[in-house]
């Protein structure tokens, strides 16, 4: 009997990443599970009826749940009533569904831009409620936090085995690299582009100074597999994925990477008229360290490389 391992997000950033990795788990992954991977178009999984009907059609025995409503700070400001209801009831019907249809194990996403706006840093897994996020993205990172209890209510109610995740910003092939919805890695690197092309400066916005942890998305696909496949030995409640502390780099620092892979370091400016956002909102992985002592992060570098050139051979599929 093979396992179904349904991925909802599945045509997004870590779903394409996760689809990739799958074969480096070996054959004996791709013999005992089948990897079903949902995407909006499929089912709308805010409704429930549609959400319904995906557990009855796949029967899934595990679930990494990735499906979110995101975008960046002018979508996240403007568009709060959209961004609570729909992710609420995306997360609301994902987690019920789970437990009523018997799935032995749920990864669901969080995010570190959810932690509390006013806080101590390095942030860890104890400090997700301990005061309001900030202002710009409270909606979105409210329903976060609900999924983080409901997952944790199921498990002292049911004894189900339902974690969360917490990754950093994540970046990599198949991401959203529009220049104002796009994370700034992405966004940064159309940028780049565009100002190549036209022959003008590529202009950052804000000073470059403020800190940020990366996680390259094939990093992310393998730490999540690792962890649906522990059968629950290693991961029983919520873990931060991130780099560490000591690989926190610039804006400045990723924007001249990006520039250099375009061989066009000499045309960065910093614009400092605009404002730099969060200066940093560093995330502790010592929880992570101790449970994967071994595993090894792609360096920035590479994992910058390979998503500029993944961005240049897939001109007619990018988002953009
Ligand atoms: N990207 C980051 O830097 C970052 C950082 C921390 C945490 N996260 C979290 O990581 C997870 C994956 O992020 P990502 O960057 O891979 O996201 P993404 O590329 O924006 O993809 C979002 C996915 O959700 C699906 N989706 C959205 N609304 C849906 C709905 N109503 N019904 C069904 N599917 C729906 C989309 O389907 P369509 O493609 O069909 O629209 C898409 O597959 C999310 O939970 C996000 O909050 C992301």
């Amino acid at each position: 009997m093979t396992n179904v391992i349904l991925i909802t997000g599945g045509s997004g950033l870590v779903g394409n990443a996760i689809k990739a990795i799958v074969p480096e788990f070996g054959g004996e992954v791709a013999k005992n599970n089948t990897f079903i991977y949902i995407s909006s178009a499929d089912y709308n999984l805010s409704v429930m009826n549609e959400t319904e009907q995906m557990f009855i059609k796949y029967k899934p025995d595990y679930v990494i749940h990735l499906a979110a409503c995101v975008g960046g700070l002018y979508k996240n400001m403007n568009n709060k009533v959209a961004m609570l209801e729909q992710n609420l009831t995306i997360n609301y019907n994902m987690v019920h569904c789970s437990h009523k249809f018997k799935v032995k194990k749920m990864v669901a996403f969080l995010s570190t831009c959810i932690f509390p706006d006013k806080t101590t840093y390095p942030i860890d897994e104890t400090m997700l409620h301990n005061g309001p996020p900030h202002f710009s993205n409270d909606a979105y990172a409210y329903a976060k936090r609900m999924l983080e209890i409901h997952c944790r209510m199921y498990r002292e109610n049911y004894g189900d085995n339902f974690v969360c995740v917490i990754p950093t910003n994540i970046y990599g092939h198949h991401d959203n690299f529009d220049l104002e919805d796009g994370h700034v890695l992405p966004a940064l690197i159309h940028k780049c582009f565009l100002a190549k092309q036209e022959n003008v400066d590529f202009i950052v916005r804000g000073s470059g100074k403020p800190m940020r942890q990366f996680i390259y998305s094939d990093d992310l696909a393998r730490l999540v597999l690792a962890i649906l496949f522990d059968n629950g030995e290693k991961i029983t409640d919520t873990i931060i994925l991130s780099v560490s502390e000591a690989d926190e780099v610039s804006i400045g620092d990723v924007a001249r990477k990006i520039a250099n892979c375009f061989d066009y370091g000499h045309r960065i400016r910093f614009d400092e008229s605009f404002s730099d956002g969060q200066y940093k909102k560093t995330a502790s992985n010592q929880l992570l360290v101790q449970k994967f002592p071994d595993f090894r992060f792609t360096d920035i570098d590479v994992g910058i490389a390979q998503t500029v050139k993944w961005f240049l051979q897939n001109q007619d599929i990018v988002r953009k």
